[in-house]
């Protein structure tokens, strides 16, 4: 265990003795561990930082925004937005294998990302949120993994830039990121969020990704993760227990919950007309490890509550449906 303000000093300490006054870059994807190693990095070195956030079209609602306004506007840091969605959805379109779809976001996160950088040349480092479990998992990556953790060991920047790894959060846990984040001013939800897949809603777009599947999916997802933000979880409190460790709401009381967007049609009826639009399946589940989980027994009038607003308020679904199932046998996300 150990103190915050001492480890938040002796970690600048260290930053600022192994990069002297060389400049980094930084990727940021809107993550905790990128976000954190941003904040502590910019808090050793300031403007000898830059970040490069790249905008692949597949983030969440509002999410490009609260990265700026959080980095930018508020800490004070230099990021570089790159608005590459229209690049994204070219290479997607036409696209509905899973693990194709993987790949290609992933090549173009890399190409984006190494175009980028590749105008700073005088950095020296790339900084990485690399986190303690990443070092002791990053012998095998199946199925998935598209993190920029894993792409940049591969290289693919300017051979002259020849840049050396940062990775200030390596010995690091999970739950010391989001305190150390915490300490270093990053917004408490922000810090707690449920984990994020790198391919973002491509994995949560059924089949061949389209903008305007984005745009309704975004809005759907943001009203189901609003209502589970804003249901009080009602725990049985036993005498004795750590009332800290009960959780506030709905959405921490889950450990990932999201909506998914089905291509397909079903009729539906709204005043005297006959709609046929597009379903939207909610997802939210309870685990340790996200190598089984069960799926949450949410209320339902919670559950209500959100199939009624996201039919009323997104125009272009009409039908909402909630995913009972387990892991295994069926996964977390749907691709
Ligand atoms: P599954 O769907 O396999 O997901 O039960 C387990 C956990 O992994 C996350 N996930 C991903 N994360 N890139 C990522 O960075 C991916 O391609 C990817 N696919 C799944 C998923 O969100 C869950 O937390």
């Amino acid at each position: 265990d150990w103190n915050m303000p001492d480890y938040i000093s002796e970690a600048v300490e260290k930053i600022r003795a192994q990069v002297g006054t060389d400049e980094v870059i930084l990727g940021l994807s809107g993550g905790v561990d990128s976000s954190v190693a941003a904040a502590l990095i910019h808090r050793a070195i300031g403007d000898q930082l830059t970040c490069v956030f790249v905008d692949h079209g597949l983030l969440r609602l509002n999410e490009g925004k609260m990265v700026m306004d959080m980095f930018a506007n508020n800490l004070g840091v230099k990021v570089i937005r790159v608005d590459a969605e229209d690049q994204f959805m070219g290479h997607l379109a036409g696209v509905s294998d899973p693990e194709q779809k993987r790949k290609i976001i992933g090549r173009e996160f890399v190409e984006v990302f190494d175009k980028e950088s590749g105008k700073l040349v005088n950095a020296k480092w790339l900084a990485q949120g690399t986190i303690y479990p990443d070092v002791i998992e990053s012998a095998g990556k199946g199925k998935k993994g598209q993190t920029i953790k894993s792409h940049h060991n591969v290289g693919g920047l300017p051979e002259h830039m020849k840049l050396s790894l940062l990775e200030p959060l390596r010995e690091l846990f999970k739950d010391e990121v989001r305190k150390l984040g915490v300490a270093l001013g990053l917004p408490h939800d922000m810090v707690y969020r449920h984990p994020f897949p790198g391919p973002g809603l491509g994995v949560r777009i059924l089949g061949e990704v389209k903008k305007e599947y984005a745009d309704l999916l975004r809005q759907a997802d943001a009203i189901f993760i609003e209502e589970l933000r804003n249901t009080p979880y009602e725990a049985t409190i036993v005498p004795g227990f750590d009332q800290d460790a009960v959780p506030k709401n709905w959405y921490d009381a889950t450990s990932q919950a999201f909506a998914v967007f089905l291509p397909v049609k079903s009729v539906g009826v709204m005043g005297d007309g006959r709609t046929y639009e597009y379903v939207v399946a909610l997802r939210a589940v309870q685990t340790q490890d996200f190598m089984t989980a069960h799926w949450a027994h949410l209320p339902h009038a919670l559950l209500g509550k959100v199939s009624n607003r996201i039919i009323n308020e997104v125009r272009g679904i009409n039908r909402v449906v909630y995913d009972i199932s387990g892991k295994p046998p069926a996964t977390i996300e749907w691709e």
